[in-house]
């Protein structure tokens, strides 16, 4: 079974809206003819301007989260139907910063999760393990948590539109990027556990992305993993000079 790869860029809190214009007018020209499946998902604020960039290119937009109710008294929060009007096509759920610095739990990214495949979005799930829960022989049974839990109630139907996102939560921003082969057993155990859960074909078919401290020096030693199928990329993906790399390695 062939996937392909999906070369992802997550802005995080960064950018002004004529930095953001600019940086997704010289992807969209850069990546035009790359052969991979692309995405930049920018701060919401930017979400508008990167838009009217992106459409009808290959980038998909991406938004970096979504509130878990569909509209009404929530202040400060952002509606999948707000999404899906500025063209947003896929949403990250779960990012590692969501669970840690705003203690985002499994119920609540599961909730958004259904919310968000309800009204027609691809959703990134991200998983992995913080540095102690590997120092304790942990990164199994918290990734297999955080996928089970994430994943609770989605169809098979639905699977379709669910990417995974391993991103161990000691190699995000730290320049530690995991070694290809410590990334390849655990893209390996989450394909396995996708096999429990829906069968074969559909592990044979998921896209599971690596994200941590991807760089144009790493990230082709890592695609070339049997399981790697794709990077979630945070600091090398602000700035043309290392994500058109990432993106188009060979
Ligand atoms: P870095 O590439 O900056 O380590 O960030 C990874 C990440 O969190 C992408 O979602």
């Amino acid at each position: 079974m062939s996937r392909n790869y999906y070369m992802a860029g997550n802005w995080k809190m960064h950018m002004t809206r004529s930095e953001a214009a600019l940086l997704a007018q010289e992807l969209v020209n850069k990546l035009k003819d790359g052969k991979h499946k692309y995405l930049v998902a920018p701060s919401f604020t930017l979400l508008e301007t990167v838009s009217a960039i992106v459409e009808g290119t290959n980038i998909r937009l991406g938004a970096q989260n979504c509130a878990c109710e569909e509209q009404g008294a929530h202040t400060g929060e952002v509606s999948v139907l707000q999404l899906k009007d500025l063209g947003v096509q896929t949403i990250i759920l779960g990012h590692s910063e969501r669970r840690h610095l705003y203690k985002e739990d499994d119920a609540l990214i599961n909730k958004k999760v259904k919310l968000a495949l309800k009204h027609g979005f691809e959703v990134i799930l991200c998983i992995g393990e913080l540095l102690e829960e590997r120092e304790a022989g942990k990164v199994e049974e918290v990734c297999e948590r955080q996928t089970v839990k994430g994943l609770e109630g989605v169809s098979a139907g639905d699977l379709a539109n669910i990417v995974i996102a391993y991103e161990p939560v000691w190699a995000i921003g730290t320049g530690k990027t995991a070694t290809p082969d410590d990334a390849e057993a655990v893209h390996a155990f989450v394909r396995k556990v996708i096999k429990r859960l829906y069968g074969e074909e559909a592990a044979a078919k998921i896209i599971i992305q690596y994200g941590g401290s991807v760089k144009p020096d790493n990230a082709a030693q890592l695609m070339a993993k049997e399981n790697i199928d794709g990077a979630l990329v945070g600091g090398a993906s602000l700035k043309t000079d290392t994500f058109v790399p990432i993106a188009k390695f060979s």
